[in-house]
């Protein structure tokens, strides 16, 4: 991989901050886009412009060729049977709710049983506490162990004749941990219990293949891959897009309409009522050119080779915990200097050019269960290098000095 290439894609990144040349470390949050991918938002709306599978004239025909382009190229990215079965969404929250609304209204009754873990971001606990709560329901939690890992026989335990759905994240945005999904998913399966992945941690670090894990759901967000915001995708298995019934109503999801009845479209577009994000979705094609461009493989080698470097540098500073060391961690580390906040911390290393974030990371749980407000975070993307790690072990040394 050509790092300096790739940084020079990535306009961005050429700046500097409060003087300093720009080190972007807050990936897990949002990553920067490339050139080619603004380029596509810009040649979208300079000229192709028009509604996806309305009118019928030249540019719309056009938008609409470009819109089912990128649900190929996502349906090959994750390696989906059809295309039908990848949906767009504004992001990773609606792809969950839209699957949560649709068992609260159809497959959950009381006393039934959800399953999620400790380590899920807000977005994967929330809506299924929300309906549960609704529906009388009960939300089952899988705790993690002293290395950020699930307890597998744990999770086991908690499987029962009630549980009606589990919801896990394949990688921890607050920890790093890269959970087993595949193991998990074939235990579920065993009890004929469907999964839902949450993948908006994992794509853009790690190769997926849905039909290998054998997932009923997966969900993940465009921005966090290298493309717009407000775009994201639920994949499905066909016989559950069947079963379920369209989440928001409006145009474009239906066949015919009268003031009697409205018979809905076939999936994908029962699920996509209104106009989506259209430039969003044609730049998360251009993301995933730009993914395979590279390769995923190689991406998570030097990701690989970035945590490690990170873990090794941080490890020679006094008095820095880093909460988890599982064996199998993504580019994410959350970590705390002893006497100092994480907020401080992480304004300090701004000044100096350094981005990353500091807080609960949308999974308090986590905090919880090491009994802290929060950490400091780093998340690497494949445009970050050893140099960049090197600048912030000088940035934490100075949060340091200051401090003393
Ligand atoms: N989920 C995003 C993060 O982890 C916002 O920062």
């Amino acid at each position: 991989m050509d790092i300096q290439k790739i940084r020079s894609d990535f306009p961005i990144l050429q700046q500097k901050i409060h003087g300093h040349p720009l080190v972007y470390l807050d990936n897990s949050a949002t990553t920067q886009k490339p050139q080619q991918v603004i380029d596509s938002i810009i040649r979208f709306y300079t000229s192709v412009n028009a509604n996806v599978h309305r009118s019928g004239h030249f540019l719309s025909e056009r938008a609409s060729v470009s819109f089912e382009s990128t649900r190929q190229k996502i349906q090959s990215f994750i390696h989906a049977k059809q295309t039908e079965e990848i949906i767009f969404t504004s992001g990773t929250t609606e792809s969950i709710n839209l699957v949560a609304h649709s068992f609260k209204n159809q497959f959950i009754k009381s006393d039934d049983e959800i399953i999620i873990s400790e380590m899920e971001h807000h977005s994967n606990i929330v809506p299924w506490q929300q309906i549960c709560k609704q529906k009388n329901a009960r939300l089952k939690i899988i705790p993690f162990d002293e290395h950020g890992e699930l307890i597998i026989d744990a999770f086991k335990e908690l499987i029962t004749e009630k549980t009606k759905l589990i919801a896990l994240t394949f990688v921890s945005n607050a920890l790093g941990t890269i959970n087993p999904v595949k193991e998990l998913i074939h235990i579920a399966h065993e009890k004929n219990i469907p999964v839902l992945i949450d993948g908006a941690q994992a794509v853009q670090h790690l190769p997926v293949d849905v039909q290998d894990l054998d997932c009923d759901f997966f969900v993940f967000s465009g921005h966090k891959m290298y493309a717009g915001t407000g775009v994201g995708v639920l994949y499905a298995k066909q016989k559950w897009l069947e079963k379920m019934r369209p989440y928001t109503y409006g145009g474009g999801m239906v066949k015919s309409v009268s003031f009697e009845n409205t018979t809905f479209a076939n999936h994908p577009f029962k699920f996509e009522a209104g106009t989506s994000n259209i430039s969003g979705i044609l730049s998360l094609g251009k993301a995933i050119d730009y993914l395979n461009n590279i390769g995923i493989n190689k991406i998570q080698q030097h990701e690989q080779r970035l945590v490690t470097y990170g873990l090794d540098q941080l490890s020679t500073l006094d008095g820095l915990t880093i909460y988890a060391k599982p064996k199998k961690r993504c580019g994410i580390i959350s970590f705390n200097l002893e006497d100092i906040h994480h907020y401080d911390a992480m304004m300090i290393l701004d000044k100096l050019g350094v981005a990353v974030r500091s807080g609960k990371h949308c999974a308090e749980p986590v905090m919880n269960h090491y009994n802290i407000k929060g950490t400091i975070r780093v998340s690497f993307a494949m445009y970050n290098t050893t140099e960049e790690i090197d600048r912030l072990l000088v940035g934490l040394q100075k949060v340091q000095e200051m401090h003393r």
